[in-house]
């Protein structure tokens, strides 16, 4: 592992890059860490647009902080207006491509006019500083619009990923109490309609405190409109004033909440500030991605998830970019609609998901050698580990051997990148994230909190804050302080296992708790279990992830049915697409294995990390399973002294 070859970033690269040396990088490291309110202060004045300059840099209480206080700022301002005095203001800030090929490019002038029109309309319905809204839209550029009108009126957004279902969304629009929600009639993917409009009115049923449904004609399906709740996007645009001042907002002003899962069943709603966020997501736009002003850049997340966030719309626009947006699969209508989208808008820097490199392996080089991909200068991944083989076949096949692969650790929590190579000092290691970036101090260390030897698994851990860190869960201060700061006083659990090597370099192993990461999706199998036990024939259901070729990890879970029910392939089947139904199609578990009991300890907790060794071990399938094979398990699980206190029963029907 620590002995692994590193590959030097390109002398080209490195030449045109704006931290160009290892030394420089070092230095500038050094700087951080020796005072990091120096470093991030002259960095947020000069990085940041504000209305009035902050006075404090930091203030930090664990485990909550402050960044920045006494200033206001306006996220929209930073992201759209300040490009308006000078040549960017015909750049193309958004370049839109839908599945069906239809192409729309905003400029920032038009980004501009289109937000302050949405701004305006949603002034009219009475909407301000401090209300929240749920924004449930495909990935089109009125999600960006919908994003920064909010931020331009102090509204806190929290996007839901347009993949989920009406429970998922009804839960989120209570959770955060949202007064508003924004939509479409439908989305694209694969071809097909997903019925957003439709998910929503289902949600709606439920929750009483949402005034208003505005609905964005985007494939024209046949939507109903309840009178006086919801409204059509276009009407309410058409009659709008083109201008609309932004609203000065302190500094810690949540810019958004964004749910993800935790251990438990019920998702957690991230906070993000305003400055602090937009200031770190726009840094890393510079240091891990080396943007240029003529580049052209493609993050392929949806903006659903955090990624979407911080490196399509607030980083990227805050530093002035070019983002592209595709709304479709990437196998629509061919396996090759990423290269094909790469080569038309001459992409240069690209940032995609492990997963989806694997599934590209899969479907064979000749689908990215039909494409001039010769535009590329740098390629990024995110979400999960990259394995090296996935690495190398992105560093030949889709770089040329002549791009620089920046492979990003971060969280949802986290806001920003915080563990990335910087492409043109640091030389890489296939697998390994590299390096903390400047101002982040992290650390592996074992249960009691004391630094492990190099080259020894431990605890990711971070040992001060960030300014995009999060500012807590929403409403729930109790379970933000548990969640992140209990194990560790005064210093961030990620949650993450991770080593680091001989030249200090981190290799992140994945989840230690109980999330897990599906395709780069984070997921709860305490939230996937709870969906399951809804279900009327379930009694018991225990979640564990399998390693995953393809997926990185797979979700199998395993279910004891109730008395009078048969356990038969259509129920696991019925189960599995339950949980689709439930949480959402991306969320449908691998496998159901139906039981006839779960190992649990004597006081009845479920032993979940014995499943996940089966699972992981064994390729054990169905009815061919006996007792044996799993008593055989516990033992080799250095469980054998307590088996007579696990219940584990006979698999009855896979
Ligand atoms: C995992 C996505 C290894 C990790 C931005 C983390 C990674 C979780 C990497 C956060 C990486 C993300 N290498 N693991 N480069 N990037 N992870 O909140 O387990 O959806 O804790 O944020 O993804 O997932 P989330």
């Amino acid at each position: 592992m620590s002995t692994t070859a590193a590959i030097h970033p390109p002398a080209d690269f490195a030449a045109g890059a704006r931290i160009s040396s290892r030394a420089a990088y070092d230095e500038l490291r050094r700087l951080a860490l020796a005072d990091p309110e120096a470093f991030w202060s002259a960095r947020a004045r000069a990085g940041l647009h504000w209305f009035t300059p902050f006075e404090t840099v930091l203030n930090w209480q664990p485990p909550f902080a402050e960044w920045f206080t006494g200033g206001t700022l306006n996220a929209c301002t930073n992201c759209v207006d300040r490009h308006l005095t000078g040549s960017r203001r015909n750049k193309a800030a958004i370049i839109w491509e839908g599945e069906n090929f239809e192409q729309r490019i905003l400029t920032y002038q038009e980004l501009h006019r289109r937000v302050c029109k949405l701004a305006n309309v949603l002034l009219g319905l009475g909407y301000k500083k401090g209300d929240r809204a749920i924004i449930y839209l495909p990935m089109i550029p009125e999600a960006a619009v919908a994003m920064l009108a909010c931020a331009r009126l102090g509204i806190i957004h929290s996007v839901v990923f347009a993949g989920f279902s009406s429970e998922a969304l009804r839960t989120r629009m209570d959770d955060l109490e949202a007064q508003l929600v924004i939509t479409a009639d439908a989305g694209r993917r694969r071809g097909k309609e997903v019925p957003l409009k439709k998910n929503v009115d289902a949600a709606l049923e439920h929750c009483p405190g949402i005034r208003h449904s505005i609905v964005y004609r985007h494939t024209g399906a046949a939507v109903e409109m309840r009178e006086g709740r919801d409204l059509d996007w276009t009407e309410l645009m058409r009659g709008s004033a083109e201008s609309c001042p932004a609203e000065p907002v302190p500094s810690e002003h949540p810019l958004y909440v964004l749910y993800t899962s935790g251990t438990t069943g019920k998702p957690k709603g991230v906070v993000h500030s305003t400055a602090g966020y937009l200031l770190q997501t726009q840094s890393t736009m510079e240091w891990v991605f080396d943007l240029r002003e003529e580049d052209v850049y493609w993050c392929t997340a949806d903006i659903g998830w955090v990624t979407g966030h911080s490196y399509i719309i607030y980083g990227p626009l805050a530093a002035g970019a070019t983002t592209l947006m595709y709304e479709g699969a990437p196998d629509w209508p061919e396996p090759d609609r990423f290269w094909r989208l790469i080569e038309k808008y001459r992409v240069n820097l690209f940032y995609t998901s492990p997963t989806a490199i694997r599934s590209f392996i899969r479907q064979g080089n000749a689908y990215p050698e039909r494409h001039d991909l010769s535009s590329l200068r740098l390629l990024g991944s995110v979400g999960e580990p990259i394995n090296p083989a996935a690495w190398n076949w992105y560093h030949a096949i889709i770089g040329g051997s002549r791009c620089p692969i920046v492979d990003t650790w971060w969280q949802t929590e986290t806001g920003a990148i915080l563990l990335s190579p910087v492409p043109g000092a640091v030389a890489t290691k296939p697998g390994s994230a590299t390096l903390p970036l400047p101002g982040i101090d992290a650390d592996v260390v074992n249960l009691k909190g004391e630094p492990v030897p190099d080259g020894e698994q431990g605890y990711l851990i971070l040992r001060t804050p960030w300014p995009s860190m999060l500012r807590g869960l929403y409403r729930d201060p109790e379970r933000y302080q548990e969640s992140y700061w209990s194990r560790y006083p005064g210093r961030y659990f990620t949650g993450d296992a991770a080593r680091r090597d001989a030249d200090g370099y981190y290799w992140v192993l994945g989840r230690v708790d109980d999330v897990i990461n599906v395709s780069g999706h984070r997921m709860s199998t305490m939230e996937v279990e709870s969906v399951m036990v809804r279900h009327p024939a379930v009694a018991e259901a225990a979640a564990v992830g399998r390693p995953d070729e393809l997926k990185g990890q797979a979700l199998v879970v395993f279910a004891t049915i109730k008395g009078g029910t048969a356990p038969t392939s259509a129920l696991a089947h019925e189960l599995r697409a339950w949980v689709a139904t439930e949480i959402g199609s991306f969320a449908r578990p691998e496998e159901v294995r139906l039981v006839e009991g779960l190992p649990k300890t004597r006081s009845g907790k479920i032993m979940r990390r014995l499943l996940r060794e089966l699972v992981t071990t064994r390729e054990v399938k169905g009815d061919t399973t006996t007792i044996e094979d799993y008593s055989v398990l516990l033992k080799l699980s250095g469980e054998g002294k307590d088996e007579e206190e696990l219940l584990l029963g006979k698999p009855a029907a896979s």
